[in-house]
């Protein structure tokens, strides 16, 4: 085991700067650029050293517990530890000033306490090459503290090769979990979050699973295949954890009451003017009214042909109600 391990260190060593180097994060080029490097496990890191991958690693910036941090000579006055607190496993580098000589690769190297070394590898590029992630194509709610998981199916039939997953923001991507399918082997990121996902061979369809996701979870994730005939296909999902105290799902009911409620007053108000109206008009032509109906009724020999109730619906209401009199005129007559 302990030969197998330092060949393979030996050949990391020596082949990773001319072979394609795999990457964690891909970082936007910016003038106040932060690469992120949180240690997620709890051991005590002893040393911190961040490089810069080019045909040889350029040493950048070294930290230590007891010693504090060196900024090395070239990079003097344009890079900063974000967070120097000695207890922090927070190793994150920002640039004041970066430029386009800073584009490329970077890496965020620990040695802890009792489990060894750990790597983070930073791709930083120009901001033309920083790709969208685009609209995306679902959506999905959650409240804080579910287990989420976020699933996708490639539209081909065909075999898969490789599957990915990766959290995108708009400085940065992160990749969640790729796998290669046909080994079955999986590459887990050094994402500071702990995230469920399986790459077992022959799969049709990818999951990644967030537990007790927080407001923080919140985002873009997408997923990516690759078939064995090199097709590749993309899916994005936006997940939006609610902050927990469930307001929003109110906010359009609140405001469905409310516009019912001025619904109802502006439709009592009309119907009490046009009342108001028609009680007026019918005052100004009430002796009429009374005369017509009067003489009618003398013309019908008597026959009372009005109802002798009013009609309890509103539609005779200005005339029965209105005219308290009417009762008593034609009695008056008789
Ligand atoms: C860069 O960072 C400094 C200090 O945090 C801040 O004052 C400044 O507004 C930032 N500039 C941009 C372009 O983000
Ligand atoms: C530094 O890290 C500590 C411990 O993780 C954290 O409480 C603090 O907020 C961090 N400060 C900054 C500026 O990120
Ligand atoms: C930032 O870098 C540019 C060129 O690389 C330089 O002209 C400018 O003065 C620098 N600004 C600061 C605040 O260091
Ligand atoms: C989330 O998953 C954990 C571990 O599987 C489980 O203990 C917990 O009950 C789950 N929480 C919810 C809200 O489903
Ligand atoms: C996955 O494994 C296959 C078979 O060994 C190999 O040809 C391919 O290059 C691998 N893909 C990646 C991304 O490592
Ligand atoms: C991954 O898939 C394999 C085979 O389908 C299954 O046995 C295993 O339990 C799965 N692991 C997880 C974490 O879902
Ligand atoms: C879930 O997250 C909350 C907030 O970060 C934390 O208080 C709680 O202990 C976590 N629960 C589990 C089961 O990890």
């Amino acid at each position: 085991m302990d030969h197998l391990s330092l060949l393979l260190a030996i050949l990391y060593v020596y082949t990773a700067p001319c072979e394609e180097i795999s990457w964690d994060t891909t970082v936007k080029l910016a003038k106040n650029m932060s690469l992120e490097c949180v240690y997620p496990l709890a051991d005590s890191v002893t040393q911190i050293e961040w490089f810069k991958l080019k045909t040889e690693r350029e040493s950048v910036a070294i930290f230590n517990p007891m010693f504090r941090g060196i900024i090395r000579e070239a990079y003097t006055d344009r890079v900063y530890f974000s967070n120097q607190t000695a207890a922090s496993n927070d190793m994150t580098l920002t640039f004041y000033n970066a430029s386009e000589a800073d584009v490329g690769f970077y890496s965020c190297f620990l040695h802890t306490f009792p489990f060894g070394t750990w790597e983070k590898v930073i791709r930083v590029v120009p901001s033309d090459s920083f790709e969208d992630a685009g609209p995306p194509n679902s959506q999905m709610v959650s409240e804080p503290g579910e287990n989420v998981t976020l699933t996708c199916q490639p539209k081909e039939k065909c075999l898969l090769e490789e599957m990915s997953w990766e959290k995108i923001q708009p400085q940065q991507i992160d990749v969640l979990i790729s796998c290669n399918l046909s080994h079955g082997r999986s590459y887990t990121s050094k994402y500071p979050r702990q995230i469920l996902s399986n790459c077992s061979h022959g799969m049709k369809k990818a999951f990644v699973t967030i537990p007790n996701v927080t407001g923080s979870d919140s985002g873009l994730y997408r997923c990516g295949f690759k078939a064995s005939t090199g097709e590749k296909e993309t899916f994005v999902m936006r997940l939006t954890v609610t902050d927990g105290e469930t307001k929003t799902p109110y906010i359009p009911f609140v405001a469905g009451g409310a516009g019912f409620l001025l619904l109802l007053v502006i439709l009592i108000t009309t119907i009490t003017v046009i009342a108001y109206k028609r009680r007026r008009r019918q005052q100004q032509r009430g002796p009429f009214k009374d005369f017509w109906i009067t003489q009618n009724r003398a013309a019908n020999n008597y026959r009372n042909t009005f109802p002798a109730n009013p009609p309890s619906d509103g539609a005779g209401e200005d005339i029965y109600v209105n005219h308290p009199t009417f009762s008593r005129v034609p009695r008056a007559r008789v």
